[in-house]
Order: C-alpha cells, then sequence, then structure tokens
C-alpha cells in the first residue's frame, strides 16, 4: 500500500489522502492554532497494536483545553476512530491526529468555531521520507547543542503540555541552526536555564550517582515515551527524579538519553563537541532501552496493557441504567 492508497478520518468519512487538504487561508495555517497528537503503531506478535492509545487522545483533549479549541468529540469516539484508521491502512506505523479550524477567516478569533478532526495511519518512510528531494536526516547516536543564546521553551508563553503548531515555531530556526553546525538536535532552555527538552523529544540524564533524573512536567511535555520510560526505570529499580535540572549538570552527567514516539530511547554521545562519559552509548540508557523496546515488541506481560490491538474495540463498562 503506498501513500496514493491511504484513506485518511475526517470527521466521521474516510476520504482519499491526495484529499485530506485545506485552504491556504485557513485560520490553523495562518495562525499555529492546529492541535495535534503523534503514535506509534507496533507490531507484537498477537497483531498490530497502538501504543498507549487512550494517553495520547487524552493529551489531544488537553492541548485542545489548554487552547480554547471547542473539539467537539469524546475520548473514545476518536480512540475508536484512530483504531478504525489503522484497520483500514494496512502496514501503519504511526497514526497522526490533529484538530484545526479550517475555516478561512478574518480575524484572530474565528467566526466559524468548528474545529475539524484528520486522523492519518501511514509508514512515515515508505509514505512520506522515500521519493522526497533531498535526504533524511538519521542519527542513530546523537550530537546535541545546548542552546545558550535564546530561551526558547518558555513555558509562560505557550505551555509545554499543548502539543500545538504555534508551539513549534522557535524551535525550529534553533534546531535548523545547531543542523547547519553539524549537530543533530537541541537542548532548549527555560527563562532561568533550567533544561527543558529537545524540541521533538524529552530529555534525560544518569547522574554521576546513578539516578534517573527528567525535567519537570511544567518544564516539558509529559511525553508518552518520557513517561513509560519512568515507569519501566522504577520497575528496574532506577531511583527517578523529576526536577529542575541546571544547564551544568550536563558536564557531570554520566549519560545523557532523549525519547520520543518516533525514536523510543535515542542515546546521546555528544554535547557541545564534548564527549557524555566515555562518549559510548551508557550503559544504563541501552538497558532501558533494551527494556522499553521489548515492552513495545509485547514481550513484557507487566506492560502488555499499554499495546492496544487495533483488531479489538474499546471495552465500554455496562450501563448502570441497564
Ligand atoms: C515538544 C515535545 N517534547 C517531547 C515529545 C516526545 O513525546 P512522546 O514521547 O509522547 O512522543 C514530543 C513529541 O512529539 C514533543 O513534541
Amino acid at each position: 500500500m503506498g501513500a496514493e492508497d491511504r484513506v485518511i478520518w475526517r470527521d466521521g468519512e474516510f476520504i482519499a489522502w491526495a484529499d485530506a487538504t485545506v485552504h491556504v487561508l485557513a485560520q490553523s495555517l495562518q495562525r499555529g492554532s492546529l492541535a495535534f497528537d503523534y503514535m506509534a503503531v507496533h507490531r507484537p506478535s498477537r497483531g498490530p497494536a497502538v501504543f498507549r492509545v487512550d494517553d495520547h487522545i487524552r493529551r489531544l483533549f488537553n492541548t485542545c483545553g489548554i487552547m480554547g479549541l471547542p473539539i467537539a468529540y469524546e475520548v473514545d469516539e476518536l480512540i475508536e476512530a484512530t483504531l478504525e484508521t489503522v484497520r483500514r491502512n494496512e502496514g501503519a506505523r504511526s497514526v497522526r491526529i490533529s484538530a484545526l479550524f479550517p475555516s478561512v477567516e478574518v480575524e484572530l478569533v474565528p467566526q466559524d468555531p468548528h474545529i475539524a478532526v484528520f486522523i492519518a495511519a501511514y509508514d512515515s518512510r515508505k509514505d512520506i521520507i522515500e521519493g522526497k528531494p533531498g535526504k533524511p536526516h538519521f542519527a542513530a547516536e546523537l550530537s546535541l547543542k545546548v542552546e545558550r543564546v535564546k530561551r526558547s521553551r518558555r513555558h509562560d508563553l505557550i505551555p509545554p503540555q499543548a502539543k500545538v503548531a504555534a508551539s513549534y515555531t522557535p524551535s525550529l530556526p534553533a534546531k535548523w541552526q545547531a543542523r547547519r553546525e553539524g549537530f543533530d538536535d537541541i537542548i532548549l532552555l527555560d527563562e532561568h536555564d533550567q533544561l527543558t527538552e529537545a524540541p521533538t523529544s524529552n530529555l534525560f540524564l544518569v547522574t554521576a550517582d546513578g539516578t534517573l533524573a527528567t525535567p519537570t512536567g511544567e518544564q516539558a511535555l509529559r511525553g508518552i515515551t518520557r513517561d513509560s520510560v519512568i515507569q519501566i526505570a522504577r520497575e528496574l529499580g532506577f531511583a527517578v527524579e523529576e526536577r529542575s535540572i541546571g544547564v551544568d549538570e550536563l558536564d557531570t552527567a554520566r549519560e545523557v538519553f532523549m525519547t520520543g514516539t518516533s525514536v523510543g530511547v535515542w542515546p546521546v554521545i555528544r554535547i557541545d563537541g564534548e564527549p557524555v562519559g566515555n562518549g559510548a552509548v551508557g550503559t544504563e540508557t541501552a538497558r532501558l532501552k533494551a527494556r522499553f523496546d521489548a515492552v513495545v515488541a509485547g514481550d513484557v506481560p507487566e506492560f502488555a496493557h499499554w499495546l492496544h490491538p487495533v483488531s479489538q474495540s474499546l471495552e465500554r463498562p455496562e450501563n448502570p441504567d441497564g
């Protein structure tokens, strides 16, 4: 199945991939108000499954709540629609759900506040990356730059919990500049020079005493992978701290890694040109990565409930009124 054969859910109907468009003057395109979420489809032996679909859909509703976007669906409706979209798109590896104002507007506050929801399930590599001019950037182990001039993760402007298009606007020039300088990604700071996250992934440090530390949910997006790694790490016996981390702690960290839906656990081996630890993938990072990879492969019964099989609809509680 190629992109041209895929179907996209739009407000309850399936339309062709090529028809899933909005007008160039749509409010969300012009003003950056599109809310979205992005989830992974894994393929354990019992069949394709969406990773923590309910948490992703709840996070979309949270984004809409923060931004005041009047989404007119229930959480369960969009979970069902997501599962159905994956069923109809064979070989899909990820799902992107978008909630936006499609209306052409004059003012910032839309006259027509209808929010349209689109759900696309696809294989990023086959359907999007391949066949495009230019090469995709790839790094199995990361070399990071720390943002030192600007402070791009200002939670007082757009709260990090809002997964909204405009939130990525300050990170784009920062990350692009880092790429031109030969880095893979950039760590964004807040206005108090505390570490936050990279533009699309969360940050973890293994400190000198072996504690796993990550910035708080007020400073960075509460990534679903971040939360999964925290739970997995506790199960493996790690002490985990969600706390403010000053930029200088990077100098003494034994290991650093990033997390995100499309990358899982992603080792960092250089920061600002200097090796992290001994410059190789850290032991604890490798241990957490192996455990996370086993979880998404369906090989860890304690976390099997995170994989929602697409063949299975939501189990609805019995109506107490009969
Ligand atoms: C700003 C930001 N931080 C972190 C993440 C990682 O979150 P998740 O693990 O839910 O993919 C993302 C994901 O796209 C993101 O956009």
